[in-house]
């Protein structure tokens, strides 16, 4: 899968992804990461993309030609492309929603930076807008990051082991059971005993009434949902 990240800071969006699991699925090209700056784009000689408002107001905007032309420039190489908006009008990302969007062969994500985007840029170019949650952050890229990370993690072969991500939390509307390390220093003191039996039925038993308990204890809502 690939994904294409419009923003004015893409070395953040490739600093955060580079780490950890990700970061070695993109090197073994399991995933693939583009970034694209609008700076390139713009007509201006100091490279600007925003302006300040119409009616003023606190803050600058971004403009509709750059963003435009990079648009224009991505939908040469793939005149189908569809264009996410990370942005708080956004509906809200969950689970679910990453797990449809792991399915996409393309997904490009745009960044937006000060008080937002131009509405005729995002009339005439954005087909969806997506956000992180109910809260304002300084720019796309993280939330893009977030997105990316989710989303390859459901790619097979991006974990260590697929079998991970079918567990995780919200695959099931619960949460995980807890975990336990084997370390030396604790040896088994308050280790739940199920878990040193070696009878994997029960532990995997044992694992889904914990779970069970503990999305009944922290998140009671996402088993409303399943009803
Ligand atoms: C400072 S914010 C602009 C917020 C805007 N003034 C508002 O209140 O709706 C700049 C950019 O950060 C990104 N952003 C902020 N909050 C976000 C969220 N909850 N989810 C996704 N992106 C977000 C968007 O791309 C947004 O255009």
């Amino acid at each position: 899968m690939k994904f294409t990240v419009i923003s004015i800071f893409p070395e953040m969006v490739e600093d955060v992804l580079s780490y950890g699991v990700i970061g070695k699925a993109i090197k073994k090209g399991l995933i693939e990461l583009e970034t694209i700056n609008p700076r390139s784009f713009s007509i201006d000689k100091h490279s600007r993309v925003d302006d300040r408002p119409f009616g003023g107001g606190a803050g600058m905007v971004m403009m509709f030609d750059p963003l435009a032309k990079t648009v224009d420039h991505l939908k040469k190489q793939d005149k189908n492309l569809k264009l996410s908006f990370l942005s708080p009008h956004g509906k809200i990302l969950n689970q679910k929603k990453i797990n449809k969007l792991a399915q996409q062969r393309h997904m490009v994500l745009l960044c937006g930076r000060y008080e937002g985007i131009d509405q005729r840029f995002l009339d005439k170019y954005v087909d969806n807008e997506i956000s992180l949650g109910d809260f304002v952050i300084s720019g796309g890229e993280l939330a893009a990051a977030a997105l990316i990370d989710a989303v390859a993690r459901q790619i097979p072969k991006v974990l260590g082991d697929d079998e991970s991500a079918k567990t995780d939390s919200f695959m099931q509307d619960s949460l995980t059971a807890p975990q336990y390390t084997r370390s030396d220093k604790l040896k088994q003191v308050g280790v739940p005993e199920v878990l040193l039996s070696g009878n994997h039925a029960k532990i995997a038993e044992w694992r889904t009434m914990q779970a069970l308990k503990a999305t009944q204890l922290k998140r009671p809502d996402l088993l409303q949902d399943k009803e």
